[in-house]
């Protein structure tokens, strides 16, 4: 199939507030975003509004010059005439030259604009028919990468649920059929715009069907940790920004084969492998889902539905782009999403800090970013990169230094006839060393804080059984 031809526009309403996020490298995100479902980019930019029109998001000026534009006129791409004759001259001005990808070749063909914000039904409608072709805003944009990229079956039914949920909400044009295409929705594609009996009912149907399986499907993963929990090996939980390098960092550090590349959203679904620390114990590295800022609502559950291994991991290791220029702002938004997903306030006791892609950083950068990391800082930081291996061993260390501190080794000594404690003890602990007789079975054990900690209480409340 032949790359689809996009244009990608990012508004930024003037004096809106979001300051601290840099337009372009906003506009950059948006670029990525859809060259992660292989659209072709062929124009972006960033388009200041004064305000936002209820009927077409943009002015009439905008509206009309990216009309042309989209038509292959491309003098339309110069810069709008200075006097514009109404109010919209202020909005049809580019935005400083800042963010702008210029063609040169003509861009009749273009299939979608992707408009970085959120378009309410009306305006996605009133875009189309402006612009003769198809209009996705971010959170159509998305769930198209989301439902191209969901791995396990709960991450599939979490999306397209979600996928259902918006196309209910608006039953636009672009929402031409029910099934999935392969690798999307149908927001870019689908067949003709003449089918639009996007039918309430159908649609609540397959809602109701796909809850039902997702709760099935929830079950039986349930039963899976269960398993994984009685082998007791602590997890640790990879998190960050999308592109942070977290799959980089993953392969690195367990020579795993998980796909790394330069693509958004590579990962959606958990990746669990085996790594042995330093020390000789072995943990469970989980690899997830990249963060977003402004996360479509519509998507926190099927998000969510990819995060369930950080819930129950001992140490999150939050990966950051320290070369990206918002990593800041990145930072804040993967501890807020955290939060907002039921983390308490202190997550940031669990958590270890990596500031990925050193090997970009400017010396001068760097050599700051190594004193940080030097100070004994709460979460501890560390310097990386994924790319060269620079910095890792040092990061394996402080993760056999974390761990190590929770884990506690008892010598037990059990009844033989008390089968319980001995399955307790199987169930939640590691049981390094057993020594059977006739008198009694004796055990070394190591719990976590955790675990050892009932495991007291468990004595306590019946010091013969246990
Ligand atoms: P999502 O799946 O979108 O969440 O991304 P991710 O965080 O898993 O990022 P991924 O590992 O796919 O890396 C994104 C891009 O950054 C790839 O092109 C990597 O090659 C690159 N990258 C990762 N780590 C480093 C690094 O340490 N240095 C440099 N220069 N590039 C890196």
């Amino acid at each position: 199939m032949a790359a689809r031809r996009c244009i990608v526009l990012h508004p930024v309403i003037r004096g809106g507030g979001r300051t601290e996020r840099n337009a372009a490298a906003s506009l950059a995100e948006a670029i990525g975003l859809a060259r992660a479902i292989e659209l072709t980019v062929e124009h972006a930019e960033v388009v200041p509004l004064a305000q936002r029109r209820p009927g077409t998001l943009f002015g009439s000026g905008t509206v009309e010059r990216l009309a042309k534009l989209i038509a292959g006129d491309t003098a339309a791409d110069a810069e709008p005439a200075a006097a514009g004759s109404d109010e919209e001259e202020a909005d049809a001005k580019p935005h400083r030259g800042r963010g702008r990808i210029r063609v040169t070749e003509k861009k009749a063909g273009i299939d979608v604009v992707i408009v970085d914000a959120a378009l309410t039904p009306v305006q996605q409608r009133n875009l189309e028919g402006a612009w003769k072709c198809k209009v996705i805003d971010r959170t159509g944009l998305i769930l198209e990468i989301f439902g191209a990229r969901a791995r396990t079956a709960e991450g599939s039914l979490q999306v397209e649920l979600a996928a259902l949920t918006y196309a209910r909400s608006r039953l636009v044009r672009s929402w031409t059929h029910l099934e999935r295409q392969r690798g999307g929705f149908g927001f870019v594609g689908g067949p003709g715009e003449t089918q639009i009996e996007a039918d309430r009912r159908l649609i609540d149907e397959r809602i109701i069907r796909i809850k039902r399986q997702i709760a099935e499907v929830k079950r039986t993963r349930g039963l899976h940790r269960k398993a994984r929990q009685r082998l007791s090996h602590p997890v640790v939980a990879l998190v960050g920004y999308t592109n942070a390098g977290k799959s980089t960092l993953f392969n690195r550090l367990t020579r795993a084969e998980t796909v790394a590349r330069d693509q958004l959203f590579a990962t959606l679904d958990p990746t669990m492998r085996g790594l042995d620390l330093p020390g000789g114990q072995t943990v469970i590295l989980s690899d997830t889902v990249g963060f977003i800022s402004n996360l479509p609502h519509e998507l926190v559950a099927a998000f969510q539905a990819t995060l369930e291994e950080v819930f129950e991991a001992d140490v999150v290791v939050h990966v950051r782009d320290a070369a990206h220029p918002d990593s800041e702002a990145q930072r804040r938004d993967v501890l807020s999403v955290l939060n907002d997903l039921g983390f308490g306030d202190d997550i940031e006791s669990q958590l270890i800090e990596v500031l990925n892609k050193a090997d970009l950083l400017e010396d001068e950068a760097r050599e700051m970013l190594e004193k940080r990391a030097m100070r004994n800082s709460d979460p501890p930081v560390i310097l990386v990169s994924a790319l060269t291996g620079d910095g890792i061993p040092r990061l394996l260390d402080l993760l056999a230094e974390r761990l190590s501190g929770n884990w506690h080794t008892l010598a037990v000594s059990l009844s033989p006839g008390d089968g319980s404690t001995l399955a307790w003890l199987y169930r939640h602990g590691q049981v390094v060393e057993r020594q059977d007789s006739d008198e009694e079975i004796r055990l070394k054990v190591r719990l976590d804080e955790k675990s050892a900690a009932r495991f007291a209480e468990r004595r306590d409340s019946n010091p013969r059984s246990a």
